[in-house]
């Protein structure tokens, strides 16, 4: 293991394209239950291949010609540009209220979300829930106020629940972008690292910008206030870090009741 993770981290430094998989580390009975916490059971790609330009722009093409979630819904049905819908049961897309103030973007689908065709369905689903059930806020919710919609970086699940590709999140990234265009919400959260490096386009870590105000530019130049925390599922592997998540969402609720008065 540890050589397979200094292979890898070497591979990672001087360009070759070796993966590390991290599902093996996972089930590796040698390692300690800490050790074990701490791997993501997925193949991490280490290397970013860039998506085919053509297919980025003809997403940006298509994308901004969307009026309705709906238009997005169908586009995305005819879009054949994103490898993982070949692999995937059903397209994510959204839940909650439309009218919602508040946007929280996460990763991509699970093996539940695959399944019935909404985001975040599963256990990190459940965690979200309860966290945003602490702040008062649900999905459930009609009171635009008081609830929430909910969207992913990527729509079709990645087989094995690996993390997605920069490629993969760029091709899917014209279709986010004009869907929060369409929602309009007042206020962004992005859940996990992968929502918070794509949209805010950096390299700065989640754990260094969770619970900082950010602001989320859109494809056609509106700005948005976005608060980056970390992942639920991240939570349910690290529990200890649950009370980091909570900080966050406690700036998110102290910002939103300011709004609300
Ligand atoms: N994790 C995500 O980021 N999104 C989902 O929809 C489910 C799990």
């Amino acid at each position: 293991m540890l050589n397979e993770t200094s292979d890898a981290i070497r591979a990672q430094a001087t360009g070759s394209s070796k993966t590390l998989n991290t599902e093996a580390s996972f089930r590796d009975p040698t390692l300690s239950v800490g050790e074990r916490k701490n791997v993501r059971p997925t193949t991490i790609p280490l290397l970013a291949t860039p998506p085919p330009e053509d297919v980025v722009q003809d997403a940006h093409k298509i994308a901004s010609s969307c009026n309705s979630l709906e238009d997005v819904r169908d586009a995305l049905n005819g879009f054949h540009g994103c490898p993982l819908r070949r692999t995937a049961t059903n397209l994510v897309l959204c839940d909650g209220d439309p009218r919602a103030d508040l946007m929280i973007i996460g990763e991509a689908p699970g093996r539940d979300e695959d399944v019935l065709g909404k985001p975040f369905v599963g256990r990190s689903g459940r965690l979200l829930d309860h966290m945003l059930s602490a702040i008062g806020l649900s999905r459930a919710s009609t009171d635009s106020k008081y609830s929430v919609f909910i969207s992913n970086c990527i729509f079709w699940r990645p087989p094995g629940n690996r993390k997605p590709t920069e490629a993969e999140t760029l091709m899917c990234l014209p279709f986010l972008g004009r869907m929060i265009e369409i929602i309009d919400p007042k206020f962004l959260l992005f859940a996990g690292s992968t929502a918070t490096a794509r949209l805010l386009n950096t390299t700065q870590g989640i754990m260094r910008l969770h619970g900082n105000w950010q602001i989320y530019t859109s494809p056609c130049g509106k700005s948005y206030r976005a608060l980056p925390t970390l992942h639920p599922a991240y939570l349910l592997r690290q529990p200890d870090h649950k009370r980091l998540a909570w900080r966050d969402l406690m700036q998110l609720k102290n910002t939103i009741s300011t709004e609300r008065l």
